[in-house]
């Protein structure tokens, strides 16, 4: 039987799930807006693994039998002036959903539910992947500046992120 408490951060945390995906789409128009069509793909198809982070826990809570609580979804941010800056928020909002996965994993241990505890491992190793790759991207885009050549050869590497569906079982 799932607590409250936990019961309560998962839904709290596929509303979280949601809001990532939105801002992602709303960074994939800006880039579709501006011609970089490559960076528009790698943020849509982020968007897309948002929503199986948020699907899987909706999954998981109704294996656990346990009460989904769909919340409204926050407009997301929309002001955007240069890929650099959008890496970088994308940066600061994936470490806030880093904090936010470990506060889910501290409250399973306090609860005692071990399943929960077990199950959110996928998400802490996720937020280290999805760090990472945002942290090469801002180091690539730092060494380039504003050099459009290196900016349309990344665009291109960027055109080649697929989707791949995800799944925690
Ligand atoms: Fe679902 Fe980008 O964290």
């Amino acid at each position: 039987m799932i607590s409250d408490k936990v019961r309560n951060i998962l839904n709290e945390q596929i509303n979280k799930e949601f809001y990532s995906a939105y801002l992602y789409l709303a960074m994939s128009a800006y880039f579709d807006e501006i011609g970089l069509y490559g960076f528009s793909n790698w943020t849509k198809v982020q968007a897309r693994e948002e929503v199986d982070h948020g699907m899987i826990l909706f999954d998981y809570l109704i294996d656990r039998n346990t009460k989904v609580e769909l919340m409204s979804i926050d407009t997301p941010d929309s002001e955007f002036t240069s890929p650099m800056q959008v890496f970088e928020k994308i940066l600061s909002h994936e470490i806030s959903v880093t904090e936010s996965i470990n506060r889910v994993a501290a409250l399973s241990d306090d609860e005692c539910d071990l399943a929960t505890r077990n199950f959110i491992n996928w998400y802490i190793a996720e937020q280290v992947e999805e760090e990472a790759a945002v942290r090469d991207v801002i180091t690539k885009l730092g060494m380039f500046g504003d050099e459009k050549a290196s900016l349309y050869l990344l665009d291109r590497e960027f055109k080649e992120r697929d989707y791949r569906a995800h799944s925690y079982k």
